[in-house]
Parts: C-alpha cells; sequence; structure tokens
C-alpha cells in the first residue's frame, strides 16, 4: 500500500469470495478481516478472544490456509477465498471435522471451537495431523480455556482421514475446471 493516499474515513472496495459467494464489501483500511466478518457482515461465528493473535479464536480459512483473523487487514485480501465456520457445512451436512468435534464432545463452551475446527482442517491441509505429538504442537496457537485439549484432539485424529479425502476431493475438482 506504499505511495496509496487514502482520506480520513474513506472506504475501498475489495471483492471476496466468502463461504462460496461472491461479494463485494467496502472496508476501511484498517478494518481487520476479523472486524469486517462480525461487524460489517455479521458473520459472528469466528470468535474474537485476544484481539492480539494471541489465543486463535479467530481462526478462518485463507485461500485454504489457516490465519488469525485479528491480524489481517481486510483491504489486503481482495480477491481471496475466505471459508469461516459458517462455510463448512454442506447443504446441512456438517463437514467431517465438526462431526468428529461433536462425536468426541471436543468442546464445552465452545467459544474456541469455530478457531479450533478451522486450525485443524488447516492442519491436515498442511500434511501436519500424522500423530497426537505433531498435532499437539501445529495446535498450540489455539487455546482453550475450557481445557477440552484431549476429547479436541481425539476428534482432530478422527476427522483427519475424510477431511484429507475431502481436500483432495475439491483440489481434483479445482483443477478440472480450469
Ligand atoms: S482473537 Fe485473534 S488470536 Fe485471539
Ligand atoms: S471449549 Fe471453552 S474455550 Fe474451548
Amino acid at each position: 500500500m506504499s505511495g496509496v493516499t487514502v482520506e480520513a474515513g474513506a472506504t475501498c472496495p475489495i471483492e471476496l469470495n466468502l463461504n462460496g459467494q461472491t461479494l463485494r464489501v467496502e472496508v476501511r483500511p484498517w478494518t481487520t478481516l476479523l472486524d469486517m466478518l462480525r461487524e460489517q457482515l455479521q458473520l459472528t461465528g469466528t470468535k474474537k478472544g485476544c484481539d492480539h493473535g494471541q489465543c486463535g479464536a479467530c481462526t478462518l480459512l485463507l485461500d485454504g490456509k489457516r490465519i488469525n483473523a485479528c491480524l489481517s487487514l481486510a483491504i489486503m485480501h481482495d480477491g481471496a477465498h475466505v471459508t469461516t465456520i459458517e462455510g463448512l457445512a454442506k447443504d446441512d451436512v456438517l463437514h467431517p471435522m465438526q462431526a468428529a468435534f461433536v462425536e468426541h464432545d471436543a468442546f464445552q463452551c465452545g467459544y474456541c471451537t469455530p478457531g479450533q475446527i478451522c486450525s485443524a482442517i488447516g492442519l491436515v491441509a498442511e500434511g501436519h495431523a500424522r500423530d497426537h505429538h505433531e498435532m499437539r504442537e501445529q495446535m498450540s496457537g489455539n487455546l482453550c480455556r475450557c481445557g477440552a485439549y484431549p476429547n479436541i484432539l481425539a476428534a482432530i485424529a478422527a476427522g483427519e482421514d475424510e477431511t484429507r479425502q475431502l481436500l483432495e476431493a475439491a483440489r481434483l475438482d479445482r483443477e478440472s475446471s480450469r
């Protein structure tokens, strides 16, 4: 953004694919992706915990990779594909990682859960869900104040295989439509 002057109060248009739908949003240059979702689009599934990149409650998938939405400005993501917890279920069928969290009772208050699930899907996409030690290490950015960690790990292990298959099918789909 160097060399660009934006007047105080001005907004800039960005276009996103959000949970499979293309939309145009006017954002202020300092609006984070998290605030755009929660405050402008009323998509409150992505949670705000610390707002400082420390808790992982705001984790979502940006172009298939997990990021902390509180640390990223919306204006930087013109043209991006954003997937939030609201976009994971298809036709009322839960994503396998969501189903595994339910099956394994992997939450108590549920506040960290959207971030945990998005992070778990990102973890599988990265190929980092091979054993419990690696899962623990790679999920360490997602805090659970209720301490539901053993069940969260069990859920990720259970949902890993089907999630990987789903990611692979989506990849093949994208390639065949090019
Ligand atoms: S709210 Fe983003 S990391 Fe805590
Ligand atoms: S389930 Fe309560 S913070 Fe994780």
